[in-house]
Protein backbone atom coordinates (compact mmCIF):
# COMPACT_ATOMS: atom_id res chain seq x y z
CA UNK A 1 0.00 0.00 0.00
CA UNK A 2 1.41 3.60 -0.29
CA UNK A 3 3.01 5.04 2.51
CA UNK A 4 0.83 8.09 2.67
CA UNK A 5 -2.94 6.29 1.92
CA UNK A 6 -1.13 3.59 4.92
CA UNK A 7 -0.88 6.30 7.14
CA UNK A 8 -3.99 7.51 6.80
CA UNK A 9 -5.74 4.48 6.86
CA UNK A 10 -3.52 3.59 10.39
CA UNK A 11 -4.77 7.44 11.53
CA UNK A 12 -8.47 6.41 11.45
CA UNK A 13 -8.68 2.73 12.47
CA UNK A 14 -6.55 4.52 15.40
CA UNK A 15 -9.31 7.26 15.88
CA UNK A 16 -11.63 4.46 15.64
CA UNK A 17 -10.24 2.12 17.94
CA UNK A 18 -10.46 5.37 20.76
CA UNK A 19 -13.75 5.94 19.64
CA UNK A 20 -15.42 2.62 20.45
CA UNK A 21 -12.81 1.58 23.46
CA UNK A 22 -13.65 4.85 25.49
CA UNK A 23 -17.47 3.54 24.64
CA UNK A 24 -16.87 0.43 25.91
CA UNK A 25 -14.89 1.58 28.76
CA UNK A 26 -17.55 4.27 29.93
CA UNK A 27 -20.15 1.68 29.94
CA UNK A 28 -18.07 -0.15 32.18
CA UNK A 29 -17.25 2.03 34.44
CA UNK A 30 -21.26 3.18 34.76
CA UNK A 31 -22.09 -0.33 35.25
CA UNK A 32 -20.02 -1.18 37.75
CA UNK A 33 -20.49 1.89 39.39
CA UNK A 34 -24.15 1.65 39.47
CA UNK A 35 -23.82 -1.91 40.90
CA UNK A 36 -21.61 -0.50 43.68
CA UNK A 37 -24.42 2.65 44.60
CA UNK A 38 -27.33 0.48 44.19
CA UNK A 39 -29.72 1.06 47.31
CA UNK A 40 -30.89 -2.43 49.03
CA UNK A 41 -33.55 -0.74 50.91
CA UNK A 42 -35.14 1.59 48.42
CA UNK A 43 -37.66 -1.70 47.16
CA UNK A 44 -40.36 -0.94 44.51
CA UNK A 45 -41.54 -3.41 41.99
CA UNK A 46 -41.34 -6.81 42.61
CA UNK A 47 -37.69 -8.79 41.91
CA UNK A 48 -35.94 -5.40 42.65
CA UNK A 49 -33.11 -6.07 43.91
CA UNK A 50 -31.69 -2.64 44.62
CA UNK A 51 -32.05 0.97 43.11
CA UNK A 52 -30.56 3.95 42.65
CA UNK A 53 -30.97 7.92 42.04
CA UNK A 54 -29.09 9.62 39.96
CA UNK A 55 -28.70 13.10 38.12
CA UNK A 56 -27.12 13.76 35.06
CA UNK A 57 -27.16 16.18 32.11
CA UNK A 58 -29.84 18.17 33.84
CA UNK A 59 -32.48 15.22 34.40
CA UNK A 60 -32.99 12.42 37.48
CA UNK A 61 -32.66 9.08 36.56
CA UNK A 62 -34.15 6.26 38.43
CA UNK A 63 -32.65 2.93 37.71
CA UNK A 64 -33.62 -0.56 39.06
CA UNK A 65 -31.62 -3.72 38.94
CA UNK A 66 -33.42 -6.96 39.11
CA UNK A 67 -31.87 -9.80 39.76
CA UNK A 68 -32.48 -12.82 38.34
CA UNK A 69 -34.99 -10.83 36.41
CA UNK A 70 -38.00 -8.87 35.60
CA UNK A 71 -41.00 -11.01 36.24
CA UNK A 72 -41.66 -10.03 32.29
CA UNK A 73 -39.62 -9.05 29.41
CA UNK A 74 -39.70 -5.30 28.30
CA UNK A 75 -40.61 -4.55 24.46
CA UNK A 76 -37.61 -2.95 24.63
CA UNK A 77 -34.03 -4.23 26.01
CA UNK A 78 -30.79 -2.31 25.14
CA UNK A 79 -27.71 -4.47 24.83
CA UNK A 80 -24.24 -3.19 24.94
CA UNK A 81 -22.20 -5.56 22.87
CA UNK A 82 -21.07 -3.63 20.16
CA UNK A 83 -18.77 -1.15 21.66
CA UNK A 84 -16.43 -4.56 23.12
CA UNK A 85 -17.02 -5.98 19.61
CA UNK A 86 -15.86 -3.04 18.02
CA UNK A 87 -12.67 -2.33 20.13
CA UNK A 88 -11.33 -5.76 19.42
CA UNK A 89 -11.84 -5.55 15.56
CA UNK A 90 -10.62 -2.15 15.05
CA UNK A 91 -7.73 -3.21 17.40
CA UNK A 92 -6.83 -5.74 15.39
CA UNK A 93 -6.81 -3.87 12.18
CA UNK A 94 -4.47 -1.54 13.91
CA UNK A 95 -2.51 -4.75 14.63
CA UNK A 96 -2.52 -5.90 11.30
CA UNK A 97 -1.73 -2.57 9.31
CA UNK A 98 0.95 -1.43 12.05
CA UNK A 99 2.90 -4.32 13.27
CA UNK A 100 1.91 -6.99 10.26
CA UNK A 101 2.49 -5.03 7.67
CA UNK A 102 5.19 -3.26 8.72
CA UNK A 103 6.56 -6.33 10.72
CA UNK A 104 10.24 -5.66 9.74
CA UNK A 105 10.28 -2.53 11.68
CA UNK A 106 7.82 -2.49 14.22
CA UNK A 107 7.45 -6.69 15.35
CA UNK A 108 10.81 -8.35 14.71
CA UNK A 109 13.80 -7.69 16.02
CA UNK A 110 16.53 -9.92 14.60
CA UNK A 111 18.74 -9.70 17.55
CA UNK A 112 15.92 -11.30 19.54
CA UNK A 113 14.72 -13.61 16.80
CA UNK A 114 15.12 -13.78 13.10
CA UNK A 115 11.46 -14.02 12.32
CA UNK A 116 10.07 -13.48 8.66
CA UNK A 117 6.99 -11.31 9.18
CA UNK A 118 4.71 -14.01 8.32
CA UNK A 119 5.94 -16.51 10.90
CA UNK A 120 5.80 -13.31 13.47
CA UNK A 121 2.20 -12.85 12.62
CA UNK A 122 1.32 -16.23 12.68
CA UNK A 123 3.10 -16.32 16.17
CA UNK A 124 0.93 -12.93 17.04
CA UNK A 125 -2.45 -14.21 16.43
CA UNK A 126 -1.81 -17.92 17.71
CA UNK A 127 -0.83 -16.28 21.14
CA UNK A 128 -4.01 -14.08 21.35
CA UNK A 129 -6.17 -17.00 20.80
CA UNK A 130 -3.93 -19.72 23.50
CA UNK A 131 -3.91 -16.50 25.78
CA UNK A 132 -7.73 -16.75 26.03
CA UNK A 133 -8.42 -20.68 25.75
CA UNK A 134 -5.65 -21.20 29.01
CA UNK A 135 -7.90 -17.78 30.59
CA UNK A 136 -11.25 -19.29 30.00
CA UNK A 137 -9.99 -22.72 31.01
CA UNK A 138 -9.02 -21.52 34.29
CA UNK A 139 -11.90 -19.48 34.70
CA UNK A 140 -14.23 -23.32 34.06
CA UNK A 141 -11.81 -25.05 35.98
CA UNK A 142 -12.96 -26.10 40.16
CA UNK A 143 -10.49 -23.26 40.91
CA UNK A 144 -13.42 -20.79 39.92
CA UNK A 145 -14.35 -20.53 43.53
CA UNK A 146 -11.78 -19.74 44.97
CA UNK A 147 -11.28 -15.83 43.83
CA UNK A 148 -7.63 -15.14 44.55
CA UNK A 149 -5.73 -18.83 43.64
CA UNK A 150 -7.96 -17.75 40.27
CA UNK A 151 -6.81 -14.29 40.62
CA UNK A 152 -2.95 -14.94 40.92
CA UNK A 153 -3.19 -17.53 38.32
CA UNK A 154 -4.56 -15.06 35.73
CA UNK A 155 -1.84 -12.38 36.77
CA UNK A 156 1.16 -15.51 36.47
CA UNK A 157 -0.80 -16.14 32.53
CA UNK A 158 -0.24 -12.63 32.29
CA UNK A 159 3.22 -12.58 33.11
CA UNK A 160 4.30 -15.73 31.16
CA UNK A 161 2.67 -14.01 27.82
CA UNK A 162 4.96 -10.90 28.63
CA UNK A 163 7.96 -12.94 28.91
CA UNK A 164 7.29 -14.97 26.32
CA UNK A 165 6.82 -11.66 23.99
CA UNK A 166 10.20 -10.21 25.21
CA UNK A 167 11.82 -13.51 23.66
CA UNK A 168 10.20 -12.94 20.41
CA UNK A 169 9.43 -9.81 19.23
CA UNK A 170 10.81 -6.48 19.89
CA UNK A 171 10.97 -4.73 22.78
CA UNK A 172 7.64 -2.01 21.66
CA UNK A 173 6.43 -4.89 20.29
CA UNK A 174 6.74 -7.37 23.05
CA UNK A 175 4.42 -4.53 25.50
CA UNK A 176 1.74 -3.55 23.05
CA UNK A 177 1.54 -7.57 22.88
CA UNK A 178 0.76 -8.46 26.15
CA UNK A 179 -1.87 -5.05 26.09
CA UNK A 180 -3.75 -6.78 22.72
CA UNK A 181 -3.37 -10.15 24.70
CA UNK A 182 -5.49 -8.86 27.99
CA UNK A 183 -7.72 -7.06 25.72
CA UNK A 184 -8.11 -10.13 23.47
CA UNK A 185 -9.43 -11.68 26.90
CA UNK A 186 -11.65 -9.02 28.35
CA UNK A 187 -13.70 -9.03 24.49
CA UNK A 188 -13.87 -12.59 24.19
CA UNK A 189 -15.49 -12.38 27.86
CA UNK A 190 -18.10 -10.05 26.68
CA UNK A 191 -18.42 -11.96 23.33
CA UNK A 192 -18.09 -16.07 24.35
CA UNK A 193 -19.09 -15.29 28.12
CA UNK A 194 -21.45 -12.71 29.14
CA UNK A 195 -23.45 -11.66 26.14
CA UNK A 196 -24.53 -15.41 25.49
CA UNK A 197 -25.12 -16.14 29.35
CA UNK A 198 -27.55 -12.93 29.21
CA UNK A 199 -29.05 -14.86 25.91
CA UNK A 200 -29.39 -18.02 28.01
CA UNK A 201 -31.63 -15.78 30.80
CA UNK A 202 -33.81 -14.01 28.09
CA UNK A 203 -34.71 -17.27 26.33
CA UNK A 204 -35.85 -18.88 29.67
CA UNK A 205 -37.62 -15.59 30.83
CA UNK A 206 -39.25 -15.69 26.96
CA UNK A 207 -40.42 -19.68 27.82
CA UNK A 208 -41.86 -18.15 30.87
CA UNK A 209 -39.15 -20.58 32.90
CA UNK A 210 -37.24 -18.46 36.05
CA UNK A 211 -34.04 -17.68 34.41
CA UNK A 212 -31.04 -19.11 36.21
CA UNK A 213 -29.38 -17.34 38.87
CA UNK A 214 -25.83 -18.57 37.92
CA UNK A 215 -25.41 -17.05 34.64
CA UNK A 216 -25.78 -13.84 35.83
CA UNK A 217 -23.31 -15.18 38.33
CA UNK A 218 -20.56 -15.93 35.99
CA UNK A 219 -21.26 -13.03 33.76
CA UNK A 220 -20.93 -11.06 36.49
CA UNK A 221 -17.59 -12.88 37.76
CA UNK A 222 -16.03 -11.88 34.11
CA UNK A 223 -17.33 -8.32 33.96
CA UNK A 224 -15.29 -7.74 37.34
CA UNK A 225 -12.16 -9.09 36.00
CA UNK A 226 -12.56 -7.08 32.73
CA UNK A 227 -12.54 -3.95 35.46
CA UNK A 228 -9.75 -5.03 36.87
CA UNK A 229 -7.55 -5.48 33.61
CA UNK A 230 -8.87 -1.88 32.16
CA UNK A 231 -6.30 0.70 33.00
CA UNK A 232 -3.41 -1.55 32.84
CA UNK A 233 -4.31 -2.36 29.20
CA UNK A 234 -4.93 1.40 28.38
CA UNK A 235 -1.51 2.05 29.28
CA UNK A 236 -0.36 -1.08 27.81
CA UNK A 237 -1.61 0.24 24.47
CA UNK A 238 0.45 4.28 24.85
CA UNK A 239 3.61 1.69 25.91
CA UNK A 240 4.95 1.97 22.40
CA UNK A 241 5.76 5.82 22.69
CA UNK A 242 7.99 5.48 25.89
CA UNK A 243 10.49 3.38 24.90
CA UNK A 244 12.06 3.54 28.70
CA UNK A 245 8.82 1.27 29.62
CA UNK A 246 10.11 -1.51 27.31
CA UNK A 247 13.98 -0.95 27.79
CA UNK A 248 13.92 -2.90 30.97
CA UNK A 249 15.41 -6.17 30.37
CA UNK A 250 12.57 -7.98 32.86
CA UNK A 251 9.31 -6.98 30.86
CA UNK A 252 7.46 -9.26 33.13
CA UNK A 253 8.32 -6.76 36.13
CA UNK A 254 7.00 -3.78 34.42
CA UNK A 255 3.91 -5.84 33.30
CA UNK A 256 3.32 -6.36 37.48
CA UNK A 257 3.90 -2.91 38.26
CA UNK A 258 1.47 -1.97 35.57
CA UNK A 259 -1.21 -4.01 36.42
CA UNK A 260 -0.92 -3.96 40.35
CA UNK A 261 -0.98 -0.22 40.01
CA UNK A 262 -4.24 -0.04 37.32
CA UNK A 263 -6.13 -2.29 39.41
CA UNK A 264 -5.30 -0.45 42.73
CA UNK A 265 -6.59 2.58 41.06
CA UNK A 266 -9.57 1.27 40.01
CA UNK A 267 -10.59 -0.79 43.53
CA UNK A 268 -9.91 3.14 44.46
CA UNK A 269 -12.68 4.05 42.47
CA UNK A 270 -14.72 1.30 43.14
CA UNK A 271 -14.51 1.46 46.62
CA UNK A 272 -15.36 5.25 46.65
CA UNK A 273 -18.30 4.27 43.57
CA UNK A 274 -19.21 1.87 46.79
CA UNK A 275 -19.61 4.72 49.61
CA UNK A 276 -17.32 3.10 51.40
CA UNK A 277 -15.87 5.12 54.37
CA UNK A 278 -12.64 6.95 52.76
CA UNK A 279 -10.18 5.66 55.54
CA UNK A 280 -11.03 2.02 54.68
CA UNK A 281 -10.00 2.19 51.03
CA UNK A 282 -7.34 5.54 50.80
CA UNK A 283 -4.53 2.86 51.30
CA UNK A 284 -4.29 1.91 47.66
CA UNK A 285 -3.57 5.10 46.87
CA UNK A 286 -0.34 5.14 49.03
CA UNK A 287 0.48 1.51 47.45
CA UNK A 288 -0.35 2.48 43.71
CA UNK A 289 2.02 5.83 44.68
CA UNK A 290 4.85 3.65 46.33
CA UNK A 291 4.35 1.05 43.10
CA UNK A 292 4.92 4.11 40.55
CA UNK A 293 8.38 5.31 42.40
CA UNK A 294 9.33 1.44 42.14
CA UNK A 295 8.36 1.56 38.22
CA UNK A 296 10.34 5.29 37.90
CA UNK A 297 13.12 3.68 40.19
CA UNK A 298 13.77 0.69 37.92
CA UNK A 299 13.51 2.39 34.31
CA UNK A 300 15.77 4.46 35.14
CA UNK A 301 18.29 5.09 32.28
CA UNK A 302 21.54 3.83 33.22
CA UNK A 303 24.27 5.54 32.70
CA UNK A 304 26.32 4.84 29.65
CA UNK A 305 30.12 5.46 29.26
CA UNK A 306 31.57 5.90 26.00
CA UNK A 307 35.25 4.15 25.12
CA UNK A 308 37.00 7.13 24.35
CA UNK A 309 36.58 9.61 21.38
CA UNK A 310 34.53 9.31 17.94
CA UNK A 311 35.26 11.89 15.05
CA UNK A 312 32.51 13.56 13.75
CA UNK A 313 32.55 11.44 10.27
CA UNK A 314 32.61 8.49 12.39
CA UNK A 315 29.22 9.76 14.00
CA UNK A 316 27.98 10.55 10.16
CA UNK A 317 29.00 7.12 9.02
CA UNK A 318 27.12 5.38 11.46
CA UNK A 319 23.85 7.55 11.18
CA UNK A 320 24.12 6.72 7.56
CA UNK A 321 24.52 3.43 7.73
CA UNK A 322 21.67 2.70 10.39
CA UNK A 323 19.72 6.15 10.92
CA UNK A 324 19.18 8.02 8.00
CA UNK A 325 17.06 5.46 5.73
CA UNK A 326 14.72 6.64 7.89
CA UNK A 327 15.61 10.11 9.23
CA UNK A 328 16.37 12.12 5.75
CA UNK A 329 14.02 14.71 4.08
CA UNK A 330 12.85 11.97 1.53
CA UNK A 331 13.54 8.66 3.53
CA UNK A 332 15.06 5.66 1.38
CA UNK A 333 13.50 3.26 3.61
CA UNK A 334 10.28 1.89 1.94
CA UNK A 335 7.84 2.33 4.73
CA UNK A 336 8.54 5.72 5.23
CA UNK A 337 8.18 8.95 2.85
CA UNK A 338 9.00 11.70 5.60
CA UNK A 339 11.30 12.03 8.53
CA UNK A 340 9.69 10.44 11.21
CA UNK A 341 8.52 12.53 13.69
CA UNK A 342 10.59 15.30 11.94
CA UNK A 343 13.93 13.63 13.06
CA UNK A 344 16.51 14.38 10.09
CA UNK A 345 20.05 12.49 10.92
CA UNK A 346 21.53 13.66 7.75
CA UNK A 347 24.13 16.31 9.12
CA UNK A 348 26.26 16.53 11.99
CA UNK A 349 24.57 19.67 12.69
CA UNK A 350 21.23 17.57 12.89
CA UNK A 351 22.67 14.93 15.31
CA UNK A 352 24.01 17.84 17.47
CA UNK A 353 20.38 19.18 17.21
CA UNK A 354 19.06 15.87 18.29
CA UNK A 355 21.97 14.81 20.44
CA UNK A 356 19.89 14.42 23.41
CA UNK A 357 16.91 12.41 21.79
CA UNK A 358 19.34 10.62 20.46
CA UNK A 359 21.05 9.42 23.59
CA UNK A 360 18.08 8.05 24.99
CA UNK A 361 16.11 6.64 22.06
CA UNK A 362 19.69 4.61 20.41
CA UNK A 363 22.08 4.36 23.42
CA UNK A 364 19.89 3.92 26.67
CA UNK A 365 16.40 2.84 25.56
CA UNK A 366 17.29 0.93 22.33
CA UNK A 367 14.63 1.83 20.78
CA UNK A 368 16.60 2.78 17.81
CA UNK A 369 17.38 1.86 14.79
CA UNK A 370 13.63 0.74 14.71
CA UNK A 371 13.75 -3.10 14.36
CA UNK A 372 17.23 -3.02 14.16
CA UNK A 373 17.42 -4.04 10.06
CA UNK A 374 20.88 -2.91 9.73
CA UNK A 375 22.08 -5.20 13.07
CA UNK A 376 23.31 -2.19 14.89
CA UNK A 377 25.38 -2.95 18.15
CA UNK A 378 25.67 -1.76 21.44
CA UNK A 379 29.41 -0.66 20.83
C1 LIG B 1 13.34 1.81 10.07
C2 LIG B 1 13.23 3.23 10.26
C3 LIG B 1 14.07 3.89 11.35
C4 LIG B 1 15.43 3.79 11.54
C5 LIG B 1 16.44 2.98 10.76
C6 LIG B 1 15.73 4.65 12.65
N1 LIG B 1 14.58 5.25 13.11
FE1 LIG B 1 14.45 6.62 14.61
N2 LIG B 1 12.42 6.68 14.38
C7 LIG B 1 11.71 5.92 13.51
C8 LIG B 1 10.29 6.09 13.77
C9 LIG B 1 9.15 5.45 13.04
C10 LIG B 1 10.20 6.98 14.86
C11 LIG B 1 8.94 7.43 15.58
C12 LIG B 1 8.70 6.45 16.71
C13 LIG B 1 7.36 6.53 17.35
O1 LIG B 1 6.48 7.21 16.88
O2 LIG B 1 7.22 5.84 18.37
C14 LIG B 1 11.56 7.35 15.20
C15 LIG B 1 11.89 8.24 16.19
C16 LIG B 1 13.19 8.62 16.51
C17 LIG B 1 13.54 9.69 17.39
C18 LIG B 1 12.59 10.68 18.01
C19 LIG B 1 11.92 10.16 19.25
C20 LIG B 1 10.98 11.18 19.84
O3 LIG B 1 10.29 10.76 20.75
O4 LIG B 1 10.91 12.32 19.39
C21 LIG B 1 14.91 9.72 17.47
C22 LIG B 1 15.76 10.67 18.27
C23 LIG B 1 15.41 8.66 16.63
N3 LIG B 1 14.34 8.02 16.05
C24 LIG B 1 16.73 8.38 16.46
C25 LIG B 1 17.21 7.38 15.62
C26 LIG B 1 18.61 7.03 15.51
C27 LIG B 1 19.75 7.68 16.27
C28 LIG B 1 18.69 6.03 14.60
C29 LIG B 1 19.90 5.29 14.17
C30 LIG B 1 20.75 4.73 15.18
C31 LIG B 1 17.32 5.75 14.14
N4 LIG B 1 16.47 6.60 14.79
C32 LIG B 1 17.00 4.81 13.18
C33 LIG B 1 12.21 5.14 12.50
C34 LIG B 1 13.54 4.81 12.34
Amino acid sequence: MDVFLGDWANLLVRWAHMIVGIGWIGTSFYFMSLDYSLDLKERKSIGVFGTSWQVHGGGFYHVEKFTVAPPTLPQKLHWFTWEAYLTFLTGFVLLVIQYYFNAKSYLIEPTVMPLLPWQAAAISMASLLVGWLIYDGLCRSPLNDHTLPLALCVFALILGAATFYTHVFSPRAALVHVGAFIGTIMAANVFAVIVPNQRKMVAQLIRGETPDAKYGKVGKQRSIHNNYLTLPVLLLMVSPHYPFLSAHPQSWLIVTLIILIGALVRHFFNRADAGDEFGSYVWTVFVAAFLVMAAIYLTAPATVIGKGTVSDSEVLKISEVHCASCHAKTPKHEAFKEAPKNVTLESIDDIKRFAALIQTQAVVNRAMPLGNQTQMTQD
